[in-house]
């Protein structure tokens, strides 16, 4: 099938590769000039594992092409996705320009029946937005004769994983009351249901629901852990035992109840803010969703305040390593990390920086520049030498067994504030540290 993806960012360039690879002849398209550029010359502007050989091989087959040119794309598809940005507005409700600047330059160009997907994290009611939309450009243009049908088909995968969940998805949302949209549909997704049906079919303003409630329960689940982490700190139980304690119950599970210094990222921030907005907007108050927020928010400061209060404030000429910026493993996105909440309350503070990160250095290096409070070192061994202690932000793998002894030589002091209960308290404890974690 011809296939065309506006947006080639965590979400439109992975589908695009996917939906290449089992054979769709697919066109993404993107505003971003360089961006386009850079993927043309097979270099892949976010790290994403799997992703790179995927778009090569693919781009090489011809399968898989990368213009600026949204013309030639909408040319080009039976089908057009939208996975353009819907980042929080001024007040946190979800800022549609990006979603309906696409759905007006494909009611400018087209000129055959379509398909138009919103794939795209959108409020309830914006399919209706997209095809006002696209009504009005065609009612102007004198072409009311081609049909359209806009469908809602959120997206689920998980940055770091972003390849094998498209690949394998859990499911595949389709919001559409229309039979030739969901046939087209079938066709297209056939290649990734073949165990079992993997598309639950649904009307257009459920679906777009869908996909805020997923997120919103799995924010929920931190929020709640974090909470409980808080008690068991302050109540002297250890919240790994409470853990394991709840997850074993199946009703429960082991899943997604880790606690931590938050979440962050480009999705569960936004999207529970968002559905706050939508909620406040028809006079509903949400109140769960704001407390899941207010909880983040705090929580995103309690690396922080151990530190504070280990050194009673006086953090001035301290020098930290930090270990971890992107907002969670196996991927640079920086976008609400609470590594950067972090670092810039040390700075704030008077306090230095020395922060390491398998894939975020560039992005970090990108958002703070070149300052004298950070240092961005080659390595996790490098961001130790001569700081007064290390903070662990992201619970990457390869810190998981790190060389304590080595570690200890390296700081002024054996002192480790971790965010994300690494290490085994008393383990560490036997090998000469003070150790600070969540909710033990
Ligand atoms: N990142 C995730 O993990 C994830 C997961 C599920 C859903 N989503 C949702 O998918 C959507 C896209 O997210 P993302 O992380 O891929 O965003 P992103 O910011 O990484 O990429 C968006 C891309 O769209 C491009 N763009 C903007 N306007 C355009 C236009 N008019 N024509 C063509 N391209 C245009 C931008 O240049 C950018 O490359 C959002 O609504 C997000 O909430 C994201």
């Amino acid at each position: 099938m011809n296939v065309t993806v506006f947006g080639t960012g965590y979400v439109g360039l992975v589908q695009g590769a996917v939906l290449a690879d089992v054979g769709h002849n697919v066109v993404c398209v993107d505003v971003d000039a360089n961006k386009v550029e850079r993927l043309n010359q097979g270099d892949i502007p976010i790290y994403e594992p799997g992703l790179e050989p995927l778009v090569k091989e693919n781009h090489a087959a011809g399968r898989l092409r990368f213009t600026t040119d949204a013309a030639e794309g909408i040319k080009h598809g039976q089908v057009q996705f939208i996975a353009v940005g819907t980042p929080p507005d001024e007040d946190g409700s979800a800022d549609l320009k990006y979603v309906l600047t696409v759905a007006e330059t494909i009611a400018q160009h087209m000129e055959r029946d379509l398909v138009i997907i919103n794939k795209s994290t959108v409020p309830v009611g914006t399919a209706d937005k997209v095809r006002d939309k696209v009504d009005g450009v065609l009612e102007s243009r004198g072409r009311k004769d081609l049909r359209f049908d806009v469908v809602s088909n959120p997206e689920f995968l998980k940055e770091g994983s972003a390849v094998s969940d498209c690949q394998r998805p859990d499911r595949i949302i389709i919001g559409t009351e229309s039979r030739i949209a969901e046939d087209m549909l079938r066709e297209l997704y056939a290649p990734f249901s073949r165990q079992q049906d993997k598309m639950i079919v649904m009307d257009v303003r459920s679906a777009e629901l869908t996909k805020y409630a997923a997120n919103c329960m799995l924010a929920t689940k931190i929020s709640f852990m974090n909470e409980m982490a808080n008690l068991a700190e302050r109540l002297g139980a250890d919240i790994e035992m409470v853990r394991q304690g709840i997850g074993s119950d199946p009703r429960i599970g082991y899943h997604f109840i880790y606690p931590g210094v938050g979440y962050g990222g480009s999705c569960f921030p936004k999207d529970v803010q968002a559905l706050i907005r939508t909620a406040g907007s028809i006079d509903f108050d949400a109140k769960v969703l704001k407390a899941v927020e207010a909880r983040n928010e705090e929580q995103k400061t309690t690396l922080f305040q151990k530190i504070h209060k280990h050194y009673q404030g006086n953090l001035a000429g301290k020098t930290f390593a930090i270990w971890g910026l992107a907002f969670k493993p196996n991927t640079d996105d920086m976008r609400e990390a609470p590594s950067r909440v972090l670092m810039e309350a040390l700075w704030q503070a008077g306090a230095k920086v020395q922060a390491y990160d398998p894939e975020a250095m560039e992005e970090t290096q990108r958002i703070y520049g070149n300052r004298d409070d950070l240092t961005l070192c080659g390595t996790k061994e490098a961001a130790l030498r001569g700081a007064d202690a290390l903070a662990i932000v992201t619970e990457w793998q390869s810190f998981r067994a790190p060389d304590f002894e080595l570690i200890k030589q390296q700081l002024t002091e054996p002192l480790i504030f971790d965010g994300r209960n690494m290490f085994e308290p008393r383990r560490v404890a036997i090998k000469g540290f003070r150790y600070f974690s969540v909710g033990r």
